[in-house]
């Protein structure tokens, strides 16, 4: 354990730099003085007591975090009985599901100014309110650049949804909805009405959608306290643990207990695990590894396949399975699935977490959890649920969630040799392609048609949208045929059932394979290898490519130019590339 009575001695706050240094007064006192206006007084600012950040989230435009300026009068009274002081600022706003083009452009966003306040401020630790599903990667990635002590506080899943008595989950419901819209079960009052019933209180989405998977995994690589990813958000014991997450950073701070003692590589590969055995969104790769390589740990696509494949969906949570955020947590939540892959021998058990003590020491005197909802290792509800990492002649790297992938699709799409389909490509061009074009009867989808979309990458879109799920034409879904096998360089949303292949990286947009496809084109994609080619003789492609031109890219606003100028592939975390050289900023490259 990092802490001991010495470090906490010894230990010199960053925040005295501003408010109590003696060889400088001038400052001292430019610094104090403005901190004063609100009513702080000089007694607390000098005091030598930690001042604590809390990064805030929420705000009216991001409802799905917006329980956090609530829950922070919370994390307040807990900093304040542990001997710290508060400062709550706000970071860029985050909704997933209001941002045009889309909320993928704003990670790297939010990161950039999360690291110039922990940077430029009085900061000796910070409490990082996560909720939304970009909300949680753009904390931890900020946090893991500037590498001061920093704990994880969720806002947690809205309470679960009701229909006509069953349950609707957030955005999964959706994917049903429209289905039934198109096949004319409902009107569009009815589609509304169904689409609403899954938003039920404050909170963010109560599937096991990317802001759930990423709220566990961050649990899961130790960032927050033991059973605080799926307390839903209105709970009392999310207030509770609130003022928890408060009391503690306090004594990291006193301990230096800072993101590079807690995200090793170790934790990382406990979060793929752990993202297998959840049902976690096709978003985690990209999310996990962009927080891995700006804590300098090194963490690869291959990695997701390597050790996550073979591990098998114990959590029974949409869109995998039946359940939503209220009974994941009553089941146990986060802390029982750690215990039981644990247990089976899947986890490295000795890495640190931000209780101070390790992962196998937090969930060791557990109780057995409800068995219906988080499975026991030896009877879980798929084997082998993680991602399969794919690649081929137009491709490095794509990830399809194999969990997702049910008997009926299997059957229908995947022949022998087992798990091989062969078929036809229909290329769209990017979403509004796909909108004006999908219904045209001249395109000829049929069952063996694979949907292609590209332009929709993190360089094309601008940002990578959540579009790869294309549904057939209404034709098709009236014959009873309601999925295709998809490909496409942008991404598809955590609470999707689709079984696409994702993340294509490098998308078209850099040049890419996906750029070079023409519909008609025959495809070959064999699960067992691995491998999506496109079957077109060589000097074909070869061809193609040399007579490709780049597409035409119009930037609406400043950041989609600078962020163009400087992202990333999916495959490699969609990251900033510049900004993932800066490695623990305050050690290497010290203060300003
Ligand atoms: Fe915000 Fe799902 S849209 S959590
Ligand atoms: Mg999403």
């Amino acid at each position: 354990m990092a802490s001991s009575d010495q470090t906490k001695k010894s230990f010199k706050l960053r925040s005295q730099r501003w408010f109590d240094d003696p060889e400088d007064p001038g400052m001292t006192a430019l610094y104090v003085e403005r901190f004063l206006n609100f009513g702080m007084t000089r007694g607390e600012l000098q005091s030598g007591k930690p001042i604590i950040g809390i990064a805030q989230t929420g705000s009216d435009i991001a409802p799905c975090n917006r329980h956090h300026l609530a829950l922070a009068e919370r994390v307040k009274a807990g900093i304040r009985d542990a001997g710290g002081i508060p400062l709550e600022f706000p970071i860029h706003p985050i909704q997933e599901t209001g941002k045009r083009p889309t909320a993928a452009l704003d990670r790297n966003l939010a990161y950039l100014s999360l690291v110039e306040i922990l940077h430029g401020y009085p900061i000796d630790g910070v409490v990082l309110t996560a909720g939304c599903d970009k909300t949680t990667p753009a904390v931890l990635m900020g946090a893991a650049t500037v590498n001061i002590p920093a704990i994880v506080l969720s806002g947690g899943p809205m309470l679960d949804g009701h229909w006509k008595g069953r349950l609707t989950g957030s955005g999964t419901i959706v994917w049903e909805a429209r289905r039934m819209l198109a096949e004319g079960k409902i009107n569009y009052d009815g589609f509304m009405e169904l689409v609403a019933s899954s938003s039920t209180s404050v909170g963010h989405c109560n599937t096991m959608g990317t802001a759930l998977s990423m709220n566990s995994l961050a649990e899961a690589l130790g960032m927050s306290l033991p059973g605080c990813a799926a307390i839903p958000g209105p709970y009392r014991e999310r207030g509770q643990i609130a003022h928890a997450t408060g009391k503690r950073i306090v004594e990291m701070v006193h301990e230096n207990l800072r993101p590079s003692d807690i995200m090793t590589r170790e934790a990382f590969e406990n979060s793929i695990v752990a993202a297998s055995a959840l049902g976690a969104s096709t978003n985690c790769p990209p999310h996990i590894i962009a927080i891995a390589r700006h804590m300098g740990v090194e963490l690869k696509i291959e990695d997701w396949d390597r050790i996550g494949h073979d591990i098998p969906l114990l959590v029974d949570c949409q869109p995998a399975g039946r359940f939503l955020g209220e009974a994941f947590h009553r089941a146990g939540g986060v802390p029982a699935v750690m215990k039981e892959l644990l247990n089976a021998g899947k986890l490295h058990g000795g890495v640190m977490t931000v209780t101070g003590r390790s992962l196998a020491s937090n969930v060791e005197t557990l109780e057995e959890p409800d068995r219906e909802v988080i499975r026991p290792y030896s009877l879980p509800l798929k084997e082998r649920a993680g991602f399969a990492i794919l690649s081929g002649n137009i491709f490095d790297s794509a990830v399809m969630k194999i969990s997702v992938i049910d008997k009926a699709f299997r059957n229908r799409f995947l022949s022998n040799p087992p798990d091989v389909f062969t078929g036809k490509v229909v290329v769209f061009e990017g979403p509004e392609d796909y909108h004006d074009r999908i219904e045209d009867p001249s395109l000829g989808i049929d069952e063996h048609t694979v949907l292609v979309i590209r332009n929709c990458g993190p360089v094309g879109y601008p940002g990578s949208a959540e579009v790869v799920n294309m549904q057939p034409p209404a034709a098709l879904l009236k014959a009873g045929i309601d999925s295709l096998p998809t490909m496409g360089d942008g991404r598809q949303s955590g609470t999707s059932a689709s079984p696409s292949i994702l993340n294509v990286s490098p998308e078209a947009a850099v040049g890419g394979g996906l750029a070079l496809m023409k519909s008609g084109d025959p495809i070959r994609i064999d699960l067992n290898t691995r491998k999506v080619d496109l079957l077109i003789p060589e000097d074909e492609l070869a061809a193609r490519r040399a007579a490709w031109q780049p597409p035409k890219l119009v930037n609406k606003t400043p950041w989609e130019e600078i962020q163009r100028s400087m992202v990333g592939q999916l495959g490699t975390g969609g990251c900033l590339e510049p900004a993932t050289l800066y490695l623990d900023v305050l050690n290497t490259r010290g203060e300003s």
